[in-house]
């Protein structure tokens, strides 16, 4: 098969490993891809959103399944595209059309699903420009803390946790009024807290039936201990202690099952992974959100532990027969330590050397934010650069060793935590 890869981090770097190690795969593209990706098969520099370019890219590389790794092309109609084509139609899509990546897409939309299907997730209620006084009124009553939340795609950050209600209002202001997260905040859900602990479960279907990857836990705050500005995740394991059989047992027939049974019901085709962060109260699951494809850096985590050919099961995800599919799973864990430029989560610069990759011969190195200069060097591109993950069957000598593979990669500036896992193990 002729493969077609959409996306350039760290979660297209595992995606492209995984894939080229499939028995079915011929050629591997990658669009556009980054300095890692190149190692597994051919980086072709389009734009993901230029769908007139993929397509044409697709035609032209006989190419027989595309899986697109982010969000955006999603939300913006890739798969609807292909499937409107005469020429494109029979070439399958891994990831969900317009209407399903709304589940990532519009947070008033998910939770208006979850309310429809009887998922558990927290109670909240939805406000545009013109309801800015109920808005307001709503918040006076509000329990502490208050989750506020654009509607749209905000790049990660258009969640606010607010501490206080003068805070909330402040903020609810600012999205609402004052366009803080452009068109993306037109609409805010605002939503009770959940207390508890994360945890990241994934699940890849073709509409029918689905099969449950392994779960994760990210590790999104900048700083040790959990503490400092949220980021795109600056490391994972899998799997998570707490995600015993009888919370995972609770998580697919309360919120797995209903959530493919509901967009069955609601007649939205879907055929793609599925990202479900739930949290953990006491023993008993809610959706904080859904996501439309797989997590960064989860991804660099879950795939090293499925030991099933990923290509075979994306083929069955593409003609609909993945029901009966079983995944072969590596018992080990897996430890994911994000090296980041200095400065990231806020400005960072790009374009440092990069030196020790030949070094680490014991961990996987996925790359997240690099490229090659004309010289063949590796340069940083990105706030999240590497990503370093290592197997083993005790989970803190996993972290041990991403933590020291980590050390041995050197570009100015460069940082990362050394306690991936520390609530955990
Ligand atoms: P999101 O952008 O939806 O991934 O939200 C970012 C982060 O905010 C989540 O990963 C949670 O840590 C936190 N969060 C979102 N919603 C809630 C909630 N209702 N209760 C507690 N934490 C939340
Ligand atoms: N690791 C969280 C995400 O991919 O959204």
């Amino acid at each position: 098969m002729n493969v077609l890869l959409i996306g350039s981090g760290g979660r297209e770097h595992a995606f492209a490993w995984k894939i080229a190690q499939s028995v079915h795969c011929d050629n591997l593209y990658i669009a556009p891809g980054n300095a890692g990706t190149a190692e597994c098969g051919r980086n072709v520099p389009i734009d993901p959103l230029d769908f007139e370019a993929v397509s044409r890219l697709a035609l032209e590389k006989k190419i027989d399944l595309v899986l697109v790794g982010p969000e955006e092309p999603l939300v913006r109609g890739i798969s609807d595209y292909f499937l409107a084509h005469d020429n494109l139609k029979h070439i399958p899509v891994i990831g969900p059309g317009r209407a399903g990546a709304r589940l990532e897409g519009s947070k008033d939309f998910s939770k208006r699903f979850m309310q429809r299907h009887r998922i558990p997730t927290a109670a909240y209620a939805t406000f545009t420009r013109s309801e800015i006084d109920a808005a307001l009124d709503y918040l006076d009553t509000h329990p502490l803390p208050i989750v506020l939340k654009a509607d749209g795609l905000a790049a990660g950050k258009g969640v606010i946790i607010c501490e206080s209600r003068e805070q909330a209002r402040q903020e609810l202001k600012a999205m609402l009024l004052n366009a803080k997260f452009g068109a993306a905040s037109e609409k805010v859900v605002v939503e009770e807290f959940l207390e508890g602990i994360e945890l990241s479960v994934f699940v890849l279907t073709d509409g029918d039936s689905y099969v449950m990857l392994p779960e994760a836990k990210d590790y999104k705050r900048i700083g040790e201990g959990d503490t400092g500005l949220n980021t795109g995740g600056m490391g994972s394991v899998s799997p998570v202690p707490f995600a015993d059989e009888a919370l995972m047992k609770k998580i697919e027939e309360r919120i797995v099952i209903p959530t493919i049974e509901g967009l069955k019901k609601d007649e939205i085709p879907y055929k793609g992974f599925i990202f479900i962060g739930l949290m953990n109260r006491s023993g008993d699951p809610y959706v904080i959100e859904y996501n439309v494809r797989m997590g960064d850096p989860e991804t660099e985590s879950v795939l090293p532990r499925i030991q099933s050919d990923l290509l075979e099961l994306l083929q069955a995800v593409g003609q609909g027969t993945l029901q009966g599919q079983q995944l072969e799973i590596d018992p080990r864990t897996a430890a994911t330590v994000v090296v980041v430029s200095g400065g990231y989560p806020g400005a960072y610069e790009k374009g440092k050397p990069i030196t020790g990759l030949e070094s680490v011969k014991d961990s996987l190195i996925f790359h997240a934010g690099t490229t090659q200069d004309e010289a063949g060097r590796c340069l940083t591109a990105g706030g999240r650069v590497l990503a370093v993950t290592s197997l083993s069957e005790k989970a803190e000598n996993a972290v041990a060793r991403s933590v020291e593979n980590a050390k041995n990669l050197n570009f100015d500036g460069k940082y990362f935590r050394r306690d991936i896992g520390f609530d955990l193990f």
